[in-house]
């Protein structure tokens, strides 16, 4: 997990809003998330990997945090959300997965889909020059997510460089 201050400040999450956390992992935004939206807040978390959302439910209940919906789910595929329900999504380091990026315009009109006018959008990837991450291949960039972003009726907002990694970030528009 990269450094929470800054990522949570770049996504802009409050009290009483719905995160999701696509492909959570063990979910460790997950939890956080769930402190900052709080009780009256929900956080939706979807991996493919069923280990993780047990782990994760584990985690949520024995620390009361009844607002964490993790399920599995396949993030290429339709996700169990409503329409326009979500205030803030993150992609973290998933969208470089072979399936999920050959699927990545399915996956950001399904994130679209389920995220409120002027929702915002985090993506979370490696930096092209750091010595470690997923081979070179896989790496995308932040021009490459943008476009694919853009394409798809995102506005970009901002690029912050996270040392090995770099946090994105998009907006739904309002209209
Ligand atoms: C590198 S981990 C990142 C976990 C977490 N987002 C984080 O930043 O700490 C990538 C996660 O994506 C999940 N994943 C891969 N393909 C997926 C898919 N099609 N749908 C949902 N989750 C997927 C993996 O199971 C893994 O937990």
């Amino acid at each position: 997990m990269q450094d929470p201050h800054i990522v949570f400040r770049a996504l802009g999450l409050g009290p009483g809003d719905t995160f999701l956390d696509a492909g959570c992992g063990l979910g460790e935004y997950a939890l956080k998330a769930a402190r900052i939206v709080g009780p009256m807040g929900m956080v939706h978390a979807f991996d493919v990997t069923p280990g993780c959302i047990e782990d994760l439910s584990d985690l949520a209940r024995a620390r009361g945090l009844s607002q964490v919906h993790a399920a599995v789910a396949d993030i290429t595929r339709p996700l169990p959300v409503p329409d326009a329900s979500v205030t803030v999504g993150l992609l973290g380091t998933v969208l470089h997965i072979p399936p999920v990026t050959r699927a990545m315009k399915a996956v950001i009109m399904e994130i679209r889909r389920v995220l409120r006018p002027g929702g915002r959008l985090g993506v979370i990837e490696c930096n092209p020059y750091s010595p470690c991450g997923p081979p070179q291949s896989m790496r995308l960039t932040a021009t490459r997510v943008t476009d694919a972003l853009e394409a798809c009726g995102f506005r970009s907002c901002s690029v912050q460089d996270m040392g090995y990694l770099y946090l994105a970030m998009y907006q739904k528009p309002s209209s």
